[in-house]
């Protein structure tokens, strides 16, 4: 289906004008974008369930001894109606800050739903008295000053681990400030088990780096010796997203590979009742557009650019042919039949195959799209934020957003 909403071929010079039959999905994505910009104007994120649960399914069934939990990584799409329908499909949110705790509270999800990540909680998960809740601890401190809620509260804590293939995304150098390192996670988890902390799950997230093969193998290699170090038998192991979009070519193997460290846990960490996935983008990308109104153009030697009412500035990014780990959006493809409203998918991998699309426009100039504001890689917006929409797509195409 995701191959349908972003086609690659496209009408010749001499369709253009005639009337030119889109696949199936690509004509439902227009109806949708039609409607939402009639409800609430642009910017604003389109959404569609179906895609996504498509997405999920194939996790679901990824070769594995155990079963797999894959849980909404809610800062890669903060959208409530979209942790709604992820709640009411049975899997659980992940959120990391106390704004995504909060919104996702306003949801009432069973605590067996909800799953705190992320950085420095000690700044604001004291504030929150939610028994048996489930916890990753990400540092040293953050287990210090925490540890008596946890026990209190009856938590249920892991601890990040960080892998060896976690690298910065943009300064590959650099290891990055997540998780614990392995010296810290087997003093910590040695820690919480004397204290009498109910320790469940370890957890990894290989991250924004591109991925590397084999890296989901090393990385439960390196977290169940950790495991073994601290005598540590956990329950869940939970091993994070950075799985690539469905269409960047990386993807096949990263799910082999996934499917084989799964496979490996297993062996390693038999106590294990199930693995668990968070995985933002290749779920999301394939049920998400972003859509802007194109407010300026300005025609130059280098490039057609755009100006949006939202979106991200400047999209050199996504004309680079395999950019697929930078998140950005792409306008280059005009709705038949609009003038104003553009079709910006979230994916730059989705962008790299619509940049096809500028021959037909006006060869060979590229289009770059850019906001009122001025950033590189920030969700620079202009003014308001995307509204949401959203609504089930169902499979025979009940849209109604
Ligand atoms: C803890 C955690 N889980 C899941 C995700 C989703 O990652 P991705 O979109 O690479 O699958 C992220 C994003 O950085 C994250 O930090």
């Amino acid at each position: 289906m995701e191959q349908d909403l972003c086609p690659n071929t496209l009408p010749s010079r001499a369709a253009r004008g005639k009337r030119f039959a889109f696949p199936a999905a690509v004509t439902e994505w227009m109806v949708r974008v039609r409607r939402a910009v009639e409800r609430v104007g642009t910017p604003c994120y389109v959404t569609a369930w179906a895609p996504m649960a498509a997405a999920l399914a194939r996790l679901d069934t990824l070769p594995s001894p155990l079963p797999i939990r894959s849980w909404f990584s809610f800062k890669t799409h903060p959208l409530l109606a979209l942790a709604r329908q992820w709640l009411a499909s049975g899997r659980g949110v992940e959120v990391v800050s106390e704004r995504e705790l909060l919104a996702v509270l306003a949801l009432n999800p069973p605590v067996d739903q909800l799953l705190v990540n992320g950085v420095a909680k000690h700044s604001w998960l004291q504030r929150h008295r939610l028994p048996r809740l489930r916890v990753h601890f990400d540092s040293v401190n953050e287990i210090d000053a925490l540890l008596p809620n946890a026990l209190e509260e009856r938590w249920r804590v892991g601890v990040r681990v960080q892998v060896p293939d976690e690298k910065d995304a943009r300064e590959p150098a650099f290891r990055g400030q997540f998780g614990l390192s392995r010296r810290e996670a087997v003093a910590a988890l040695f820690e919480l088990a004397d204290a009498g902390a109910d320790v469940q799950s370890l957890h990894f997230h290989l991250g924004q780096h591109q991925y590397q093969t084999g890296a989901y193998e090393r990385a439960v290699d390196y977290v169940a010796s950790v495991c073994a170090d601290a005598g540590v038998v956990p329950l869940y192991l939970d091993c994070g997203g950075a799985l690539p979009s469905a269409h960047d070519a990386r993807n096949g193997a990263a799910m082999d590979d996934l499917s084989r460290a799964i496979a490996r846990a297993a062996e390693r960490l038999p106590g294990l009742r199930e693995i668990w996935l968070e995985n933002g983008r290749f779920v999301c990308e394939p049920g998400t557009a972003l859509v802007v109104t194109v407010l300026d153009l300005k025609e130059r030697p280098d490039s057609r650019y755009l100006i949006c009412d939202g979106g991200r500035t400047n999209q050199a990014l996504a004309s680079r042919a395999t950019s697929s780990r930078v998140p950005g959006s792409s306008n280059r493809w005009v709705a038949p039949g609009t003038i104003r409203s553009w079709f910006s998918h979230r994916s730059s991998d989705c962008a790299a195959r619509l940049s096809s699309i500028t021959v037909w426009s006006r060869p060979p100039t590229m289009s770059r799209v850019g906001a009122r504001t001025c950033a590189s890689l920030g969700p620079a917006r202009s003014g308001r934020p995307p509204r949401e929409t959203m609504a089930a797509t169902g499979a025979a195409g009940s849209a109604a957003a």
